[in-house]
């Protein structure tokens, strides 16, 4: 099931000022791949702030946002000079489409269940060209990004209108440090009470991201640290990948063993 803070109209509308292009060094790594690629697929695109981006700078080949997420595709349909898509990987059967595909603003970690992950990354890599690459970033586990995850470090901003916004979150629970349950609260004077969302995200470390994406036929092009582009290590930050398929693998989607 999709967040509330995704799947909400009112509290999609807040994402692009909550994470304001200023903040945002994931762009400046991004957008070069983009621009060179002729094929891009953005899964997980919010708002679709990248590819809009990549647009505006001159991109006249396929960009191609895909979100589950109906409070954040409407955003980013207001542009109708990109491809969006209302949808998960699941919902697609892509073949060899895309030079480019990019999970940005660690949607990759809204990939919970190993099964899903599994099934993702097969979708990304049937996606791909056979040059193709998958770039994408987590938070890396070792550094518990979630300990500052507290009310005493809220995000203060102000809306499309210049109506203060506070968010604040609190983590609820976590599974060996690999799963991280946590909410959303937003105050404003625009509501009479505060809007809550709830969100589990997945946490990797080098490890067991490799282990994935091997298992996948993805193999690692090059990794960094954080955005600029200095090693992983246990103190990183984010784990920032470039993959490329690796051709020696027959592509294959695992059968869900849920569901068959
Ligand atoms: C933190 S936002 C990042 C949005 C955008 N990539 C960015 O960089 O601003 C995570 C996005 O992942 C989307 N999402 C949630 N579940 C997903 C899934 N199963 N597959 C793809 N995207 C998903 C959410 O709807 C949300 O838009």
């Amino acid at each position: 099931m999709v967040d509330r803070l995704f799947a909400d109209a009112g509290l999609a509308a807040l994402y692009d000022q909550m994470c304001p292009r200023g903040q945002r060094a994931d762009f400046d790594f991004y957008l070069p791949l983009v621009m060179s690629a002729r094929s891009v697929l953005d899964v997980g695109c919010g708002t679709g702030a990248m590819l809009k981006e990549a647009r505006d700078a001159g991109h006249s080949g396929r960009l191609c946002g895909l979100d589950p997420a109906s409070g954040m595709l409407a955003q980013a349909r207001k542009r109708p000079d990109i491809e969006w898509i209302l949808g998960d990987l699941a919902s697609t059967g892509w073949d060899s489409e895309y030079d480019l595909v990019v999970m940005t603003g660690h949607a990759f970690q809204v990939l919970i269940e190993d099964d899903e992950l599994r099934r993702s990354l097969a979708a990304i890599r049937s996606a791909l060209t056979d040059d193709g690459r998958f770039v994408f970033e987590t938070r890396n586990r070792l550094s518990r990004a979630w300990d500052d995850w507290t009310p005493e470090n809220p995000v203060e901003f102000t809306d499309s209108e210049g109506v203060n916004v506070r968010m604040t979150r609190r983590v609820t629970a976590t599974v060996d440090d690999r799963l991280v349950s946590f909410t959303h609260t937003f105050i404003s004077p625009r509501w009479n009470q505060p809007q809550v969302s709830t969100s589990t995200l997945r946490f990797f470390d080098a490890a067991s991201l490799s282990r994935f994406l091997i298992d996948a036929g993805l193999f690692i092009e090059e990794q960094f640290g954080d955005w600029d582009r200095t090693p992983v290590t246990a103190a990183s930050p984010e784990i920032i990948t470039i993959a490329r398929k690796d051709a020696t693998r027959p592509s294959r989607i695992p059968r869900n063993r849920a569901g068959g």
